[in-house]
């Protein structure tokens, strides 16, 4: 629970609020939040890890189901390899220290991306955190790493051709419920909202089959400065829209 009395005053409310059961969402403006402050683009990252361990607890706190960060998308690729270096070396740290002590905490783990450019090492950290949670039933704490929304999607559809290929399935059985089953959220529920910081306002290929119906909001906040002000006032417009999905008024 929140020592902050601005915070704590909130706690009626709080119980007034909707609570998604899947929240995603895209961290962004680490390097505009650095450079703002005079610091290097990878202050505002390790800044940004610190905000990753605030959301975590946070969603805990509130018993919101599931998470997915987007932490690094197959386009980040483009920027420069002392970056790329340093976000590796935070996702290493956090993977390696982190995530072992949520696991602890009955927190589930899955990372989602193309795992194939990951070093080996890492990828057998992952592999261990995910094994090691797969039985818990706490939050469900999705890291989206080296992932993109339209690749995912491809890889769904070449595992089901295959299947149709060997006769396993036939053409008419392809519907939502089987790609559900082939993408890397399989077995969790849709996003209801996807977040973005830092006044940007778009999905940046993260979650596009699974967020059809996910509600939008961003933030003016950089990614860094996400604490539990910022959740509170997007958990309010949260609850202050009307999910039709696509029927009318209740
Ligand atoms: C967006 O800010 C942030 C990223 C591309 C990297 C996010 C990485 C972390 C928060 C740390 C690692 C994550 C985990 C889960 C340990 P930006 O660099 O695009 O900012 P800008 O738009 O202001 O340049």
């Amino acid at each position: 629970m929140s020592t902050n009395p601005a915070i704590a005053s909130l706690q009626p409310e709080r119980q007034a609020l909707k609570i998604p059961d899947h929240i995603g969402v895209i961290m962004d403006g680490n390097g505009r939040w650095a450079n703002a402050r005079g610091l290097r683009r990878s202050e505002g990252h390790r800044a940004g890890v610190q905000a990753v361990r605030r959301i975590v607890e946070l969603c805990i706190s509130y018993k919101v189901r599931c998470l997915t960060l987007f932490s690094f998308s197959s386009e980040n690729w483009r920027r420069p390899p002392d970056e790329i270096n340093f976000i590796f070396g935070l996702l290493r740290r956090f993977v390696s220290s982190d995530l072992n002590r949520l696991v602890a905490a009955n927190v589930r783990i899955r990372i989602i991306g193309e795992r194939a450019g990951l070093e080996s090492g890492l990828r057998a950290i992952i592999e261990e955190v995910e094994a090691k949670s797969a039985a818990n039933t706490g939050l469900d704490l999705v890291v989206a790493f080296n992932y993109g929304a339209k690749a995912e999607i491809v890889s769904a559809v070449r595992q089901i051709a295959g299947k149709v290929a060997t006769g396993e399935i036939s053409p008419d059985e392809i519907d939502e419920a089987l790609l559900d089953g082939h993408i890397y959220t399989h077995g969790l529920p849709d996003p209801d909202l996807i977040v973005r910081t830092s006044g940007e306002m778009r999905l940046s290929n993260f979650l596009l089959w699974q967020s059809a119906y996910a509600e939008l909001v961003f933030v003016e906040e950089a990614w860094p400065d996400f604490d539990e002000a910022v959740f509170l006032k997007v958990l309010r417009t949260y609850s202050e829209r009307d999910r039709r999905f696509g029927g009318i008024a209740s």
